[in-house]
Formats: structure tokens, sequence, C-alpha cells
């Protein structure tokens, strides 16, 4: 109970102070239902950074350093975007990247939005069923592991485009520092050094001369040096776009395609673009949340999640106690299994948003809870009567400037390190995103996910994702800017970010911080992270019949958050090497 009212007393100071709506009548029952707050777990005490004018939040000390010190020599947000991003190819080679893809969301200090999709395209060589041997199974590993797991990357054309179109220092300026970084290189964290020892093997298998591999361990504190890619970076410092996608580069890359049996060629490379996409925007408790449009399955998740929650009393229910558990979980069940069956790449399908937005759509589908008992997933599929309608390792971004420009990017190789190819020659590693098409429908791909007809593998299709930037605002001001990796966790880890701060009072810090749930329809499991349940209440929720898994870690998730006096408040992820800094 102590624990209880010190909850009730943060979330009063939080900026949330907006009543949840009424909510249909069908729900209202189910939403005032008795909740046990008593059963709330203990939210561990977290100090933000905090900042008078411009942040940066990365998974990377070294990134956030750039990042900051672009915003310092005058750079704005974007600028800012640009030389983190390309600062996390060297600093994190786990998921940072110009072998992979991503999204940007942006709010300019106008109040101007845009949504940035540079994601991976399947090759033109891509077939439907290239990943399914002759009696028509998945081949395992063959779209995680090696080159042909590789999609065409997105993210030199992307940093190029955001530039153009939102940049104000020279490009040049923007690329340096991450050219210089890989030539001096730099110390690894215990971290990193665990994950590229743990890699030895399939480095040695896909490419015996990258900078990655090693006859010792690698050690904490070491320095590691990247000639090649600082050569790469370089080029496209130079070049920009066409300094990866022709060229030098490029004639690498498909080197390395032909002595692997990949399928990228020089065509491929040279018709990628990146698409200007039309944000999506929600709303809950007050807020405005502006997030990502397919072929990002996050944003219309999230809103899907938030438009059903509403309606319920989560904040009084407890943290992460049964009854609030029981909400959101069902709401993930039903959510997840309409992206199984609905999202896909909107330019080669119809993919139904404004219907899965419908607010009376989404309040309807939690009319089959039940007040105190899970659904199973097997009695849960897609909803139904949508008019006309006929798929761990990313890495994320967010940076305000002093002028109030907000950026939010999700980044990403997919797995960790991609498809473990280093390009020779050329110094980075290649995506392995094509796991993220469903190679057969039904079939779970990396992240235990399922898919059908809408996320088929097509030539020059984008694969669904699940990456989740998203940016809140308050009567029009910036309010909170979030995001994080995680594959199919990312949508759920945004959601519990934005309801920590919202619905819980929580700080920037104790939002990330803060042990984590997750359920995604199938398979039917609530992931648990230890501390995030009482033990208690984890016998209650068996007893509702949920069936609990206990997970290690994932997500890291990052914040930004404005305070009332116009301070930044950062949170970033303890399950990394996050940092979060600014002036
Ligand atoms: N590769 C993870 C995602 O895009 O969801």
């Amino acid at each position: 109970m102590k624990h209880f009212s010190y909850l009730l007393l943060a979330a009063g100071l939080a900026a949330c102070t907006t009543a949840p709506p009424a909510g249909s009548p069908a729900v209202s029952a189910t939403a005032t239902a008795p909740a046990s707050p008593s059963l709330a777990a203990p939210v561990p005490a977290a100090t933000p950074v905090v900042t008078q004018k411009a942040m940066v939040v990365s998974a990377h000390p070294e990134a956030t350093r750039i990042g900051v010190e672009v915003l310092q020599r005058g750079g704005n947000a974007y600028d800012a975007a640009v030389a983190v991003q390309f600062a996390l190819a060297v600093a994190l080679p786990v998921a940072g990247n110009i072998g992979g893809g991503g999204f940007a969301l942006y709010r300019g200090a106008d109040g101007q939005t845009g949504a940035l999709d540079f994601r991976e395209t399947a090759p033109a060589a891509a077939t439907r069923d290239m990943y399914l041997d002759a009696a028509g199974n998945v081949v395992p590993n063959l779209s995680t592991r090696g080159h042909r797991a590789a999609g065409v990357p997105g993210t030199v054309a992307g940093m190029w485009a955001l530039h153009r179109r939102l940049g104000k220092l020279p490009w040049k300026e923007v690329v340096e520092p991450a050219v210089q970084l890989a030539a001096r290189g730099l110390a690894l964290t215990a971290k990193e050094a665990a994950g590229l020892n743990g890699q030895q093997k399939d480095f040695a298998q896909f490419n015996p001369t990258s900078a990655y591999l090693r006859n010792t361990p690698w050690q904490a504190g070491e320095t590691i040096k990247y000639p090649e890619l600082a050569r790469t970076l370089g080029r496209i410092r130079d070049q920009g776009a066409a300094g990866f996608y022709a060229g030098e580069t490029a004639d690498l890359l498909v080197a390395e395609m032909k002595r692997g049996g990949g399928i990228i060629t020089k065509a491929d490379l040279a018709a990628y673009q990146p698409r200007w996409r039309t944000p999506l925007q929600g709303r809950y408790r007050g807020y405005a949340v502006l997030t990502f449009p397919p072929p990002s399955s996050g944003g219309v998740a999230l809103l899907q999640l938030l438009q059903m929650l509403e309606p319920y009393n989560l904040r009084p229910a407890g943290w992460h106690a049964p009854q609030a558990v029981h909400w959101l979980t069902e709401a993930e069940r039903r959510v997840y299994a309409d992206r199984a069956t609905y999202l896909g790449d909107p330019d080669f399908g119809r993919v139904p948003v404004a219907q899965l937005l419908d607010t009376a759509y989404n309040r309807r589908r939690m009319t089959t809870l039940q007040p105190r008992r899970a659904t199973p997933s097997a009695q849960v599929a897609a909803g139904t009567g949508l008019p006309g309608y006929e798929s761990d390792q990313t890495t994320h971004y967010n940076i305000v400037d002093a002028q109030g420009n907000a950026v939010s990017c999700t980044t990403t190789l997919n797995g960790a390190y991609g498809s473990k190819v280093v390009v020779a020659g050329a110094g980075f590693l290649l995506n392995n995103e094509m796991d993220d098409f469903s190679s057969k429908a039904g079939t779970p791909n990396l992240y235990g996910l399922v898919g059908g007809a809408a996320n088929a593998i097509a030539p020059g299709k984008r694969m669904l994702s699940s990456m989740t930037p998203a940016i809140l605002t308050k009567n029009n001001k910036l309010a909170l800017v979030i995001g994080t990796p995680g594959g199919s966790t990312i949508i759920t880890s945004v959601l519990q970010g934005i309801i920590n701060v919202v619905d819980y009072g929580q700080n920037a810090q104790q939002a990330v911080a803060a042990p984590r749930l997750h359920h995604q329809w199938l398979p039917d499991q609530l992931d648990v992270e230890a501390g995030a349940l009482l033990p208690a209440a984890q016998d209650t929720l068996r007893a509702r019949g949920y069936q609990l898994n206990a997970r290690s870690p994932w997500g890291r998730l990052e914040i930004i958050r404005v305070l009332p006096d116009g301070l930044l408040e950062g949170g970033a992820d303890p399950r990394g090497d996050d940092n979060a800094a600014g002036y």
C-alpha cells in the first residue's frame, strides 16, 4: 500500500490530468471493474538527465557526444540526426548501420511534421517462396543469416534525403565526425565486446577479413579501428548518396553478393529510393500522438492500443497490478492479431489504416474481453468488418534542438549484427531484414511474428516493420519524444513508455528503466521481465488463465520529455550503453 500511495502522488504531478472518457457502454462496466492496486509492482527510483536547451539520447555515448557537438556548432536536430546515424554505424555495430534501414519521424519547431521511410527493399530477383524448400517448408536460417538475408539498404539514401530537405550545416560537416571515429577507433564497451565475441563463428564464416574478427576474445576498453569503414564513410561524405549506391562502394557490395550467393545487384542499388510519408496522428488522454505509418506496423498498432486502453482507468488500478496487466495484455493480443493479417507495404497492396484506426472498431474489439479471465489467443483472430478490405536488433535515437525541432528515429539491421555479412573492402555489416517478410503464411519469423499475404515477399517491396518512432504534443507544444529497438516488442515497449509517463507520472528515466511486459497474440504467453510483477500478481494472473514467460531484458527505450518549464528531461535505457546528454 505504501508503494501505491507513492504512485498516486507521482501521477498527480504528471502532465496527464485528463479524466479517461466514458468509453462505449459495452466496455464501461469492464473499465470500472474493481482493480487490485495492492498488487502494484514497485517502480524503481531513477534520476533523469536534465538540460536547458537541447538533448540527444542514443544507444552509445560516442554517438550522443557527436550529436551534441553538431548541435553546439549550430546544427539543427536534422543535422544531428545524420551525424548520430553515421556515428552509430561505427560505434554500435550490433545495430547502428549504413547497411540497413529505418524510419525517421520529425516535428519542426513550427509544427510541421514528416515521416521519412528509408526501409530496405526486396531485391528485384526476390521471389515469394525464396526461403522455402521443394516441399514448401521454410529453410532454417536462410532469411536470417548470410548474403541472401539482406534487403537493399536504405540508410544512406535516407540520411541524404533528410539532410537535403531539412539540414542546415554542410553535409560534409555532419558526416565527417563518423569518418574520424572509424579511422581513429574507439574503446569497446563490455556489452559490445561480449556481443562481438558471441558472433565470431558467423563472422569467420561470412567474412574472414572483417575488423570484427579476432583470434582472441575482445576485451572491454580495448580500442577497435575500422579503416575500411572509414574509407566508405569518406566516400559518402564526399559524394553523398552516390558514395554508397554507385562507384566503389556499390562495386564492393555487389562483389560481396557474388562471393556469397546473394542477389542484390547494381541495378537494385541504383533504384533504391527513400519515401516521404504522411505521419499518423492519434490522441491519448489529451495528448496528440504522432507516429509512423506503414510499412511500419508500429504506428497503427500503437494508436490502436491507445484507443483500446483509453477507457480503462489504468492509474488507480496500479502500475503492473493484475487488472491493469489484464487490460494491456488483452488489447495487445487483439492488435497483434490484426497486425498479422492486415499490415504490409502500402505501395504493394491496400492497408486498411483508416479502418484499423477507427475508434468504434477498436472499442468493439475490446467487447470480447472477459473482465477477469485471459482470452486464449486461439479464440482471437484479426477483427472483421473492415469496410472494403480484401510480418532484435535495432537502435533508436531522439534529438531535440534549441529551436524545438524534434527527431525520433529508429534504425535497424534487424537481428544482432544483421546478416553477419561484412562487405569486404567496405567494412560495413549488411542487414537480414528479409526475415521481416512473411516467408510462409503462418510460420513465425525471428521474433515469433506470423504474417500472410499482405507481407509476402515481392521484388522492390518493403518488409513490414514494428519500428515505432513517436512524438507526443500537448496543447500544440512538444511533450515527449520516444522510441526503442526490440523487434516485435517495440510496439509494446513504446506503449509502456507512454503509459508510464502519462498515466503513472514516472519521470523519463523511470519510464525507460521500469521492467516491462509483452504479449503479441502468438505465441500465447505474457513475457515478464524480472521485477515487472509482484509474485502475488503473477499468481493472480496465472489463476486468470495467463501463461507467464520469464524473459531476459529486451528493448532500449529512449525518451526526451519536455517539462512544463521547458527544460528537457532525458531517459536512456540502462539495459544498454545508452546515453542522454545535451546543453
Ligand atoms: N527489424 C525489426 C523491425 O523492423 O521491426
